[in-house]
């Protein structure tokens, strides 16, 4: 420790708080270039068919219109290896909301009203947007998210679930779910010269992949493209790609030669910039009167889009859980007319610990033992699919500091033990991992004469507190204070960097910045004499060190406590105390990180109660489409959070020893909470969210 308030672990403030509280902090749309015009998609209202015409001329009429762009004239674009970016291409409606046209205005308000005079007529196909298990058209796909198998199996999961003396065998429902990131989907695009260089401001996890995209789609080198995302207002997966509102922007620049932004409706985001796809689960477990696991399988059936095979990867945490010699665990797929899936925070892990440790919860019932206790008798020594060893795991060490912490002990184990006046109350316990990620990623660090740093990358903040950790990632190396640092990010000018996803930002991006500042510092002690004008630098490129496969299975644990109260006249569920304890290896800066796990937990509870999207059959499309209808969790919603880490030593992972943060925090809450309110009413719910009308009906039977 310097003393100075910048080393790893400090509560740092963010560097950028106070241009975000003054209002100077620049995001996508706020570029007023001279000229600007705004454009307005025009969603396709069918679920299935084709444009057959596209009237313009009373949208073309109205004031303040320059131009409305169709599939008939808009600027071709090469074949997107992202089939969601082949907008105004062709005639075909893969889904409800698709983008059929874009009108480019000098105003908003002038472009929304054109959108809505446009006359769009098609030839309408019949729709299925009905997921369900019995779908004759569900298949067995090679791969799901991430690059995982989806089908693993290992002795002989049939015969030990038949022959295991304690079993639980239960399906689960997780519905669709939207990230509605506080900014919606935003990009500024300006042409310049002779539209040979092109500057976009876009609202990204990653702009060095946004940077390619656009290369390939418009047919030019790299270097002539800068893609910028300074400041972000959340993402959670659903920015991690370039989305339809970039490309539109690029194209409405081009055809107008003016710049433009397309700043996304919050109403067009369900259908257009993807969503966590639902989830049905079976699982079944096998256990003996110990408690130990014989058998387990988790048969997951989710959909994805005519256009583009996502499969939400929720049965892979089985795969690292608990230690069992005869599994399955299985994705299967089926292909509807609906809008394309994709990440949102923890894809795979949230969906699939909520099904997980809510069997383990019903196991626990079956065999009378406390939850904890059975979580303990079955902790692996070994990952269990791949037969690694974990470079650190300390689950154990998380469920039993968090249930001392929430005072756990002492709990009358029987459901509907407690009430208080019209309310029941109950606790629940559930588990939490993600697996730890990183990507190569370059650097540079500069040493000025005046004894300041200029470090230079480009990460991307969404609003997690990614610049200021880099600072202090180096401040340490260098051995500086965190005020002689500064940090470029979000300009894809940068040296490359991956983007701000699968919670392996800080460790990709942190490890070639400790790189390039640690051989700085080297340098800087190497030499005497005063440094040259322009200061020295050293670039660093983590190619083959941080992508290399590590012999060792590499996840983060936590374990979250809940209590909560079920409102027996209302049917209305309130978490009073959430609380969790996480062992994700070094935290590098505790103001952040416990942001980050109070974030995710909050995004949890309301997995667990507000949160659901409804596909509509009739219409095709979602019925949720703005913050009124999507009940993200508000204030009232929220208690006392509270998140806590133990000290985790894991020299298997990057020079600063962390794992990442900024999704754990939402795998498992949902399944803490359904416990709690399983112990307090005796009723187990298996379909969130646990809405008082759901919980209402139950209470009544
Ligand atoms: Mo996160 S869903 O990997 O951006």
């Amino acid at each position: 420790m310097t003393g100075t308030g910048s080393t790893l672990g400090a509560p740092a403030e963010r560097r950028e708080g106070h241009q975000k509280v003054t209002g100077s902090a620049r995001y996508a749309a706020e570029h007023p270039l001279p000229g600007r015009a705004h454009a307005w998609p025009v969603p396709a209202t069918i679920a299935r068919g084709r444009v057959t015409a596209v009237d313009t001329a009373a949208a073309l009429d109205l004031p303040g219109v320059l131009t409305v762009l169709t599939h008939e004239d808009a600027p071709r674009i090469a074949d997107p290896d992202d089939p969601t970016l082949a907008v105004l291409q062709d005639p075909r409606v893969p889904h409800r909301g698709w983008c059929v046209a874009l009108v480019v205005a000098r105003s908003p308000e002038e472009a929304r009203a054109a959108a809505g005079a446009v006359r769009v007529e098609y030839a309408v196909e019949e729709h299925d947007v009905a997921l369900r298990a019995d779908h004759p058209d569900v298949y067995e796909p090679e791969t799901a998210n991430g690059g995982n198998p989806a089908r693993r199996e290992h002795g002989d999961p049939e015969g030990a679930f038949a022959s295991a003396p304690v079993r639980v065998d239960a399906a689960y429902r997780v519905p669709p779910l939207h990230n509605h990131p506080m900014e919606p989907h935003t990009s500024t695009a300006h042409w310049q010269g002779d539209q040979e260089r092109l500057v976009v401001h876009t609202s990204s996890q990653g702009t060095t992949t946004v940077r390619a995209t656009l290369a390939a789609l418009f047919g030019m080198p790299e270097d002539r493209i800068t893609v910028t995302a300074g400041h972000v207002g959340g993402g959670f997966g659903s920015k991690g790609t370039p989305r339809p509102d970039v490309v539109l922007a690029v194209m409405a620049a081009r055809r107008t030669g003016r710049p433009v932004t397309v700043a996304l409706p919050r109403r067009h985001l369900p259908a257009s910039v993807g969503h966590r796809a639902p989830t049905l689960h079976r699982i079944r477990l096998g256990a003996g009167t110990d408690g130990r696991l014989t058998g387990l399988t988790h048969d997951v059936v989710t959909h994805s889009s005519r256009i583009k095979e996502f499969v939400e990867q929720a049965a892979v945490p089985a795969r690292v859980m608990y230690a069992v010699p005869h599994s399955r665990t299985l994705h299967r797929l089926v292909r509807l007319d609906v809008p394309t899936p994709s990440w949102m925070r923890a894809p795979g892990e949230a969906p699939g610990m909520y099904a997980l440790e809510s069997a383990m919860d019903e196991l626990a019932g079956e065999l009378g033992m406390d939850p904890i206790q059975l979580r303990l008798v079955n902790e692996p020594d070994r990952e269990p699919d791949s037969g690694k060893p974990f470079s650190s795991r300390h689950l154990t060490e998380c469920l039993r500091d968090g249930a001392r912490r929430f005072g756990w002990t002492g709990r009358d184990p029987r459901p509907r033990s407690h009430a208080e006046g019209p309310l029941l109350v109950g606790t629940g316990v559930a588990a939490a991992t993600y697996p730890v990620l990183v990507a190569p990623s370059t650097a540079e660090a500069r040493a000025l004469p005046d004894g300041t740093f200029v470090v230079r990358i480009n990460a991307t903040d969404i609003g997690t507190g990614a610049r200021t950790v880099l600072t202090q990632v180096a401040a340490d190396a260098l051995g500086t204070p965190l005020d002689r640092v500064r940090t470029e990010v979000g300009d894809s000018d940068l040296p490359p960097a991956p983007l701000a996803g699968g919670s392996s930002g800080t460790a990709s991006w942190g490890w070639s910045v400790h790189e390039a500042c640690t051989r700085l510092a080297g340098a800087l002690a190497a030499r005497t004499g005063p440094l040259p004008d322009e200061g020295i630098t050293v670039h660093a490129d983590t190619t083959g060190q941080a992508d290399a496969d590590s012999p060792y299975a590499r996840h983060a644990f936590g374990a979250h406590f809940a209590e909560t109260s079920v409102d027996r006249v209302t049917g209305e569920v309130r978490v009073r105390r959430l609380l969790s304890v996480y062992a994700a290896g070094r935290i590098l800066n505790a103001r952040t990180a416990r942001s980050q796990f109070i974030g995710g937990m909050t995004m949890g509870l309301g997995m667990a109660l507000t949160e659901s999207s409804t596909m509509d059959t009739a219409f095709g499309d979602f019925t949720e489409s703005d913050l009124a209808a999507y009940h993200v969790p508000v204030h009232a919603d929220v208690p006392r959070i509270e998140a806590h880490w133990i000290d985790e030593e894991d020299a298997h992972l990057n020079p600063m020893g962390s794992k990442g943060i900024g999704e754990i925090g939402i795998v498992g809450t949902a399944a803490a909470i359904g416990n709690a309110v399983h112990h307090a009413t005796g009723i187990r719910f298996r379909d969130l969210p646990l809405t008082p009308d759901k919980v209402l009906a139950a209470l009544a039977d």
